[in-house]
């Protein structure tokens, strides 16, 4: 896994934190190094964003003041739907808002996708219907998000993944994931494997015996399903 350390904060990604921590409902905007995560890949010059979780815009607008991207937001609560309306006034017309009664993507590839929330009934269908999709950030740790988007992607892309720190606030930071289509099964097996370490390193022990127990029930689900379709 790569490990990338946010050291320092640029005054655009300060200054948006700022904005937006002032704001009413602030409670559960994206910490600043996982702002100046995304402040950072907007770098490569993403045309497409599919963002969950707006939230009250935080990110959003970000995404919006700093890149020239078109943008998918998925939001479900009337209070936040309210908050990004007045929050991102300025750039009507270049952001889609998404909402399980409106759920149709504007794109059919995605340069970025952003998880900063966990609406898990969309990923499976999300990585199933767009041809192509290059990079995931994860806010913060969200790992069964994290492990539903790797399953979802592991039968179309083979992935490369980047954990991203800061030296204080580890949990606040976040992950990468970068997605190639040329599906190789040696890198996939080495995929699995830094993604089993960095679960046993991130939750310990008992994420070792969950870990296993999730593998115990699917090979037996397998056995089950193979016996009934032939059960001589
Ligand atoms: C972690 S928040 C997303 C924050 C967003 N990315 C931002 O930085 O502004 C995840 C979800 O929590 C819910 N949420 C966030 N703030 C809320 C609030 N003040 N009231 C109710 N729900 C909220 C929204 O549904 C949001 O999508």
């Amino acid at each position: 896994m790569k490990k990338i350390q946010i050291k320092n904060f640029s005054p655009e990604a300060t200054e948006i934190y700022k904005k937006f921590k002032e704001q009413v409902g602030s409670e559960h905007t994206a910490s600043l190094p996982a702002i100046q995560v995304v402040f950072n890949i907007l770098k490569k010059k993403p045309k497409t964003i599919l963002e969950f979780g707006g939230g009250i815009g935080t990110l959003s607008y970000l995404c919006l003041k700093y890149s020239d991207a078109e943008i998918d937001i998925y939001e479900n609560n009337d209070f936040c739907i309210k908050a990004l309306g007045e929050n991102l006034n300025e750039f009507e017309g270049r952001y889609a808002l998404l909402t399980d009664d409106n759920f149709y993507l504007s794109h059919k590839s995605y340069d970025l996708v952003i998880v900063d929330d966990n609406p898990y009934q969309y990923f499976r269908d999300i990585v199933k219907n767009t041809e192509n999709i290059k990079e995931i950030f994860f806010e913060g740790r969200r790992f069964s998000a994290q492990d539903i988007f790797r399953k979802a992607l592991k039968r179309k892309y083979s992935f490369k993944y980047i954990r991203y720190y800061h030296e204080k606030n580890e949990k606040k930071c976040g992950y990468g994931i970068i997605c190639f289509k040329n599906k190789s099964p040696l890198l996939n097996i080495w995929n699995n494997w830094i993604y089993f370490l960095e679960y046993v390193r991130t939750r310990g022990w008992e994420g070792v015996k969950e870990y296993t127990k999730k593998i115990i029930k699917k090979l037996k689900l397998k056995l089950i399903h193979r016996y009934e379709k032939n059960p001589n």
